[in-house]
Formats: C-alpha cells, sequence, structure tokens
C-alpha cells in the first residue's frame, strides 16, 4: 500500500541485514510515520504485546520473524532450545490472535528439517519470509472475492455509492499488504465502483481513527469516522449496505472472535438485514476449537480506557487521564460474534457459509479428524 504516494508493507527485512527486521510502530500513527528496528526475541514480543504491530495476520508475520531474531541469536548448538524458548514467549504475547500460534508452529515444523545450526537459521528465514509473503497474497486474492458481493450492491443501487461499515483496523496495517476487510474495498475501487466507508473510532485503542481512517485517506477512499454507538443508528437510517470486518481467529464452525464491539454490530446488522461479512486469510481458522466461546479473550490494561493519547499542539504525543483517580476499568479486547449472525466468510478461496461442513468443503486439506 502507499503512503504519500511510496510503496510499503508493515514488516520486512532490512535488505541489507537481515538481523534487522523494520516496522511501522502504529502507535504513532497517524502522526508520525515511524519506521521502527526489531532486533532481538524480547524486543519482536514487546513490539507484539504493547502494539507497535498488531492486527492477526501482522503479528503472526511479525512472530515469524521473531523466532528468525531468536534462531540467529542462538548459541551453538542450542537452536532448537532457542526456538522453544521463543515459541513459548510469542505465544503468550497476545492470546487471542490465531495467526500467531500458527505461524510459530510453521517455524518450528520447518526448522525441524535442517541438519545443523546454519541450515535450520536459513530454513527458519525462508519460512518467516514465506509468511509474510503469503500473508500478502491471500489478502490480495480475498480482495478479488470479496468484490463480487460489493459489485452486486452497487448493481442494486444502479451504481450509486454502496456504504460500507468497519469495525477496528482490518486493512492493509493489520496484514502484511491489502489488509483483509479492506481488500474488497480497494478492489472495489480499482474496479470502478463507488464506496464510502464508515469508520468506527474503536475504542478504547482507536484502531478505526487512528489507523483505518489514515490508510483509507492514504488510499483516496472516501470514509467518515463514527462513534462506536453510531453503527446502529446509521444502519436503521438504511445508510448502511454491508458490514466487512476482520476476525483475530475463526474457529473451524463459523463462529469469529474480532475486536471488541464487533458482535453488537453484528446483531444491529441482523437486526436491519445488512449483510454482515467477515474477511480472513485462512491462517486464521482454528481448526480444533468447535465452540466460539472456548477462544481465550485477552484482558488488557484498564489504563486503556481510564486514559487517552493524542497529538498536543507543541507536537507530542501525550497521554491523559479521562477519569478520576482510581476508576476501576475492565478491558476485553475481543468478543465473540455466532456464525449465525454472520453472512459469509470472505477467504482467499472464495466466500463460504459460516458454517461447519461448507468451511470444511473449501479446506479439505486441514481437518483434524
Ligand atoms: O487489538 P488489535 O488492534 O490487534 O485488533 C485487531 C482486530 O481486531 C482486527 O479487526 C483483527 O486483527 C482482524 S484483521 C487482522
Amino acid at each position: 500500500m502507499k503512503i504519500n504516494g511510496q510503496s510499503y508493507r508493515t514488516i520486512w527485512p532490512d535488505p541489507d541485514d537481515n538481523s534487522r527486521i523494520l516496522i511501522i510502530d502504529q502507535r504513532q500513527l497517524p502522526h508520525y510515520f515511524v519506521i521502527e528496528p526489531l532486533t532481538t526475541l524480547d524486543g519482536t514480543v514487546a513490539a507484539i504485546r504493547d502494539m507497535h504491530v498488531r492486527g492477526a495476520g501482522l503479528i503472526g508475520a511479525t512472530a515469524g520473524f521473531g523466532m528468525h531474531l531468536a534462531a540467529i541469536h542462538s548459541l551453538p548448538g542450542k537452536i532448537e532450545e532457542a526456538l522453544e524458548h521463543g515459541a513459548e514467549l510469542l505465544d503468550k504475547s497476545r492470546p487471542t490472535a490465531r495467526n500467531l500460534k500458527w505461524a510459530v508452529e510453521r517455524i518450528l515444523r520447518a526448522a525441524k528439517n535442517g541438519k545443523d545450526d546454519d541450515e535450520k537459521k536459513t530454513l527458519v528465514f525462508e519460512t518467516a519470509c514465506a509468511i509474510a509473503n503469503e500473508d500478502a497474497a491471500f489478502c490480495k486474492a480475498l480482495g478479488e472475492h470479496g468484490v463480487k458481493i460489493i459489485e452486486d450492491l452497487s448493481k442494486a443501487k444502479e451504481g450509486e455509492t454502496v456504504n460500507i461499515l468497519t469495525h477496528c483496523n482490518a486493512g492493509w496495517l493489520a496484514f502484511v499488504d491489502y489488509g483483509s476487510a479492506t481488500a474488497p474495498i480497494y478492489a472495489a475501487r480499482d474496479a470502478g465502483i463507488k464506496v464510502h466507508v464508515w469508520v468506527d473510532e474503536t475504542r478504547p485503542w482507536n484502531q478505526g481513527a487512528r489507523l483505518t481512517a489514515w490508510e483509507l485517506q492514504q488510499e483516496g477512499i472516501p470514509c467518515t469516522l463514527i462513534t462506536d454507538n453510531a453503527g446502529g443508528h446509521l444502519m436503521q437510517q438504511k445508510m448502511v449496505d454491508m458490514v466487512i470486518v476482520g476476525t483475530d481467529r475463526t474457529t473451524h464452525t463459523g463462529d469469529v472472535a474480532n475486536k471488541i464491539g464487533t458482535y453488537l454490530k453484528a446483531l444491529a446488522a441482523h437486526d436491519n438485514n445488512i449483510p454482515f461479512y467477515v474477511a480472513l486469510p485462512s491462517s486464521t481458522f482454528d481448526w480444533e476449537l468447535d465452540h466460539g466461546s472456548d477462544i481465550p479473550i485477552e484482558e488488557r490494561s484498564g489504563d486503556e480506557i481510564t486514559t487517552i493519547s493524542g497529538l498536543t499542539e507543541n507536537g507530542n504525543i501525550e497521554l491523559i487521564h479521562l477519569t478520576a483517580p482510581d476508576t476501576r476499568a475492565l478491558n476485553y479486547g475481543f468478543d465473540v460474534t455466532p456464525a449465525r449472525l454472520i453472512s459469509g466468510l470472505i477467504t482467499e478461496r472464495g466466500i463460504v457459509a459460516a458454517e461447519r461442513e461448507a468451511i470444511h468443503r473449501l479446506f479439505p486439506e486441514k481437518i483434524i479428524s
């Protein structure tokens, strides 16, 4: 995707030195565009936990490169131990994101095929790069499938603007490129379809206000920021034609964990007969859990609710307090939308019903018997 006309991915190895993995520090967006190097496993774990990088796909790709950093700094003959240690730390850094575990397990399997330290290190690096490249390719493909839904809505509206509501940031900043929920929107724009996006601000971390609105603006897609509570009203007023969101983990039975508040949007969409789609690469499916209620839900510090950060007039990003001292706050990061409220899942292989048999038919090789 383009920033001020220049193409970027959200993570990439330094072309001159692959012991430096470069990321965009998302805590500083949209005010400052800062590229940060990751050079150690611990630094990578902190970057995921403290949300320098965030979003399911990008968390997975970053974990892959974190394993690479663990491998290159391992003691001679101790690479397996270093990778196991890395896997343990990374797994705990963001518990809901399925891509994280998926990436770490893929790296561990790849390393086993190397016969010595050097070969293992090469395999780990190549696999981390493959995870990142695949993430971008899958998002591009799901955009090509998802655009058909927008095209149909546009035809039904005789070419009038299609209004799409999205929650959180499931854009390219949440992946390596393109994004999941945004990929069909970019593809629609490229196909000359008129689109406009309602962007939920997404308290408490404001991924919508800070990231989605900014990335849509960079791409020249018309968008309007709304409060998290506005969506239901807009739906009743027929100002929303469809909802597309991303997901951090989707069970193979079609239940979807996504940013807290997604469930309420799905309920409102259902009540107003508005299609509610979830876009995801297959790396986000959990092939073991049968019930969304078993998905671990991350609980973050209440300080993220009682404070807010933003740009002050002197150009600094500063934190201010919103509440009385000692106000207790409960901060769940995600909620689960049951499959019955979902119109379809947009994947890299096509659009599928949020339902066990249909998902299994589309990904037969993933089925665990
Ligand atoms: O806490 P975050 O910002 O990592 O949460 C991100 C989301 O909830 C996205 O909607 C989700 O990752 C799906 S798109 C990758």
